[in-house]
């Protein structure tokens, strides 16, 4: 005892030396080692604060030991300007603009993961130059229905491609030392109801579908937190949900890092404390309702947590491994001092925004208006006169739309894009308006103003060369916005009587759908040019105008379905229990026959198919190889499929790799996407692609074994332009 003691006072006077900074403090240390240090010197109250939020968008670290706060911030396209500290106003600052950059089914749209890597890490500077530890994004629930008003902030309907696309947005982003918060986990793929909506669906639904994006953002990606779903599923509310977070993300898929809330996604004391939730953010707690109110020691993670804890309700091991988890998110991020500084609004960054823009547009549709004409696109060199029509050429789309919106210091609108290409040829008209993005506001515009500003677009339109309707949804509530979904499924504002209207006075017609959501067509037949233009964010005006002048050679693809009507939608063939359920809970009919996979099953066409994309260039597709005719039980398949461009401009194209099981006990789709790749290629250039297809890539879910598992017997593999555009197959065996 003696010599303990005495050792302890020589070691009090020693004088201190670099070595003995407290591990928890010195960076050469490994994470985990510091994690445990600065865990055993805190008490029981400073980690349970850790756990829940100190200000509307951070939550405090450990001041006793000088462990910083987290701050974090929205997410998904861009850096959003600052909010208040205890509510939802914005701050006024002077200095919080910065680049948006195109919203995340562009992303998708670009099937180029390069791009999302280029995405990731610049939107990860700009976090750091913003002084954000966690950006609340990126979103990878799927696209089920058409309606769902968030839809754009997600990559799209199909688990693989979103798989693909979220994992280099998520290392590139974290490489700045700022986390990637990946959400919503499960299921939120809708607004309506989205607060308390009970979804129930099956085990080969959830598995197959609804999280492999998300096991993809954890497992590959690396990320170092995720946020929970507002919806409840199967009865529990996904943000302190046992099997979705204790089992499936903590224990399967062995996550290290840290479930943050939604806001205002925790309900219950002892869930939120036992169900592997470990910050809470946003919560209205103890019937307060006005948010100047505020006692964050009364959210479910305060007060009531750290009593439970005291009366052993709860044990001390479930707070230890909450704390440290939050403590490794905080040496990663807020005390990462190997972090770079960051920078907005860059050059760099502008070109970034720029290129993703270029690559996501999709080229719906390219007829020629008469039959000796060429395709109307790109616009012909000797067009003196131009008419822009719309609302979207000029509406800022980065304001509205919920918790996704940005405050952006340069903007090119698609009317700047197109002037600064063909200067004064252009001439404007607005043809509908769609009022502001107010809450509760649905198609509120006087009908003779949308009469006259019609009539003025259409009399502009008889004098012109060629017409370019800029249209679509916007960010207004009901559109594609947060805390809503479409009402319908046509386009808003009376745009579909100003698009047959045009088309009569000038049938010159190219229509520019900005939006996050297809939308029905009935005049398809009459437009002959159609262009899927997104929401490309600062620089989304000179994508466009390089797409329509050719410029750019267009080379986005679908990431989700189009089809003709609503009800031809997997989600909503059924009755309303499953979209958009019955205001209690929802069941999800079609099961894993989500987007394309309906369509293809069911014999159902879509107006435009998942991966669908037209070029102004050619391909030709060779017949497909396979290395052999059956794939060995634990070995691969190579498949090889020569790919030429044989119009007269360089151009890319998708190469889409589906498979298909002939036979199986369950039911399958038809194909899924399994593979692709992006190629370049100059006129008359031919490229071989080569595809490994193993046996993962047979698998389906089964219920009743409780994992993924592949039935003997013949496949398909189907290689083409998109999933209905199949240039070849390949037919082998597996045993
Ligand atoms: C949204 C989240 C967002 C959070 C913070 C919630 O309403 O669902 O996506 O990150 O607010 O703004």
């Amino acid at each position: 005892m003696k010599k303990i003691l005495l050792s302890m006072i020589v070691a009090c006077m020693a004088i201190p030396t670099f070595s003995q900074v407290p591990v928890y403090l010195d960076d050469s240390q490994p994470i985990e080692a510091r994690v445990q240090d600065a865990l055993s010197r805190m008490t029981l109250k400073e980690k349970v604060r850790l756990s829940y939020a100190q200000s509307k968008f951070s939550s405090p670290g450990v001041p006793r030991l000088g462990i910083p706060e987290l701050w974090m911030s929205d997410g998904p396209h861009g850096v959003r300007m600052e909010i208040n500290w205890n509510d939802w106003g914005h701050s006024n600052w002077t200095n919080d603009s910065i680049t948006a950059f195109p919203a995340l089914t562009a992303l998708a749209a670009t099937w180029n993961p390069n791009l999302s890597g280029a995405y990731g890490k610049a939107i990860g500077e700009e976090a750091r130059y913003r002084e954000k530890d966690v950006m609340l994004g990126p979103g990878v629930n799927i696209y089920r229905t058409p309606l769902n008003g968030r839809n754009f902030e997600y990559m799209g309907e199909d688990p693989y491609l979103a798989s693909i696309m979220v994992v280099p947005y998520i290392q590139e982003m974290q490489k700045n030392g700022v986390a990637a918060c990946v959400k919503h986990y499960a299921l939120n793929n809708q607004e309506t109801w989205r607060g308390h909506i009970n979804v129930q669906l099956s085990e080969r639904a959830l598995y197959e579908i609804y999280l492999p994006a998300f096991e993809a953002a954890v497992v590959k990606g690396g990320s170092w937190s995720i946020m929970g779903a507002y919806n409840q599923i199967h009865g529990q509310h996904a943000c302190h949900h046992d099997r979705m977070l204790n089992q499936i993300l903590k224990k399967d898929w062995k996550f290290d890092g840290v479930v943050v809330t939604d806001w205002g996604g925790a309900h219950n004391t002892e869930e939120a404390a036992l169900n592997g939730l470990d910050i809470e953010m946003g919560s209205y707690t103890n019937g307060l309702t006005s948010e100047s109110d505020f006692g964050y020691d009364d959210y479910y993670l305060g007060k009531a947590y750290l009593q439970m804890i005291k009366d052993g309700k709860v044990p001390e091991s479930i707070v230890n491994d909450k704390a440290a988890r939050i403590l490794r998110l905080i040496f990663r991020t807020a005390m990462n001092r190997n972090k770079p500084y960051g920078a907005i609004c860059t050059d760099e960054h502008y070109a970034t925004a720029e290129e993703i823009g270029n690559e996501a547009i999709v080229l719906l549709k390219n007829a020629p208006v008469t039959k000796k004409a060429p395709a109307l696109l790109p616009l012909k060199a000797d067009y003196n006169n131009i008419l822009v029509v719309g609302d979207n050429a000029v509406r800022k789309l980065n304001e509205g739309g919920g918790s996704s919106e940005l405050k952006v210091k340069d903007m090119v609108s698609p009317l700047d894009g197109l002037r600064a290409l063909y200067g004064n040829k252009v001439k404007y008209a607005k043809g509908y308006a769609a009022g502001r993005p107010m809450y509760g506001q649905v198609d509120a515009i006087p009908q003779q103003v949308e009469d006259s500003l019609r009539a003025e677009a259409v009399a502009m339109a008889r004098e012109a060369d060629v017409v370019i309707l800029v249209g679509g949804l916007n960010k207004n509530h009901f559109q594609d916005c947060e805390g809503g979904d479409r009402q319908h499924y046509h386009l808003p504002f009376g745009q579909d009587k100003l698009i047959e209207e045009l088309q009569v006075a000038n049938p010159n017609l190219v229509l520019v759908l900005l939006s996050g959501n297809a939308v029905e067509m009935p005049w398809i037949n009459k437009v002959p040019a159609i262009v899927q233009g997104w929401y490309l964010g600062s620089m989304g005006g000179k994508s466009i105008a390089n797409v329509l002048s050719g410029k750019v050679n267009p080379n986005g693809k679908l990431p989700f379905s189009f089809p003709v009507k609503l009800t031809d939608n997997g989600a909503h063939a059924f009755d309303s229990l499953s979209y958009p359920g019955d205001g209690i809970k929802q069941v999800y009919k079609e099961d894993i026959l989500v987007g394309y996979r309906w369509h293809d099953t069911k014999k159902i066409p879509a107006l435009f198919p998942f991966g669908h994309g037209l070029s102004y260039t050619t391909f030709a597709y060779g017949k497909a190889v396979a290395s052999a005719k059956k794939m060995p039980t634990e070995g691969s398949l190579e498949i090889t499929v020569n790919v030429k461009n044989t119009g007269n401009v360089a151009g890319k194209e998708v190469v889409q790799l589906y498979i298909g099981d002939e036979k199986c006990s369950v039911i399958r789709p038809l194909k899924e996407l399994k593979h692709f790749k992006k190629i370049s290629l100059n006129p008359g250039e031919e490229k071989t692609i080569t595809f490994t297809v193993t046996p993962d890539d047979l698998k389906y879910y089964d219920e009743t074994m409780k994992g993924w598992k592949a039935e003997a017997g013949k496949f398909k593999a189907y290689i083409g332009s998109s999933s209905t555009d199949i240039r070849t197959t390949v037919p082998f065996v597996w045993e």
